[in-house]
């Protein structure tokens, strides 16, 4: 609802002369339960104040509420539950033209495409990115196990060091024995 709302009211003041929205990146890749930062930039204006500010931002698939900043107050009602808890927005670089969202503990279904609407009292625009958030394929850091544990290594030693005593008890005992052959055949 908000979301149909919000592209109405750009439709309308539809007035992106100069006005433009970067995106810092077309496409985002992370992993599930990563945290990612989304980014775009938009033109500034040093003597604009804030109160007139607006800032839609989310996703496109399923129309979802990420971030939404009217007249420069951020209005987390309208915030889709899907993102409750996980988004952090960037005020401090606001100021800069910079919009900057933090989402964390990544879902498979933040993937999508996401768009950052902006309007301002000088003009506005919209700017647009996809993420994909992939299920992690090693969740675990995977341990080794091809080369046998230290203790196991212990033993294998031992047998080979065995084998090896046997092998050459048995050559001893083959030597002595020819050995005494030779001697008693050239008596
Ligand atoms: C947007 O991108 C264009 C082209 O890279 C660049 O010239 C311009 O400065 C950027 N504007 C903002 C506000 O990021
Ligand atoms: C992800 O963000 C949360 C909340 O901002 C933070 O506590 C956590 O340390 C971050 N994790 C990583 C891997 O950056
Ligand atoms: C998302 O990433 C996966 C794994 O790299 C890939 O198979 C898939 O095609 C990607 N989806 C999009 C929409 O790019």
């Amino acid at each position: 609802m908000i979301f149909r709302i919000v592209l109405l009211i750009n439709l309308i003041s539809c007035d992106s002369g100069t006005f433009v929205v970067n995106v810092t990146q077309t496409f985002y890749q992370a992993e599930k339960n990563h945290n990612i930062t989304l980014q775009w930039t938009f033109t500034t204006k040093p003597d604009s104040s804030s109160n007139t500010l607006f800032i839609y931002c989310g996703l496109i698939t399923g129309r979802k509420t990420l971030y939404d900043l009217q007249r420069g107050v951020e209005v987390s009602e309208s915030q889709d539950q899907q993102f409750l808890g996980r988004v952090q927005f960037d005020k401090d670089v606001l100021r800069e033209g910079r919009i900057r969202l933090q989402l964390s503990r990544l879902r498979t279904e933040d993937s999508g495409l996401y768009l950052c609407k902006v309007k301002t009292d000088y003009g506005g625009n919209v700017g647009e990115c996809r993420l994909n958030v992939t299920a992690a394929d090693h969740p675990e850091p995977q341990r080794p196990t091809v080369s046998p544990e230290p203790e196991s290594q212990g033993w294998i030693g031992l047998y080979v060091g065995l084998g090896l005593t046997a092998a050459a008890v048995l050559l001893v005992t083959l030597c002595f024995a020819l050995s005494r052959c030779f001697t008693k055949s050239t008596d």
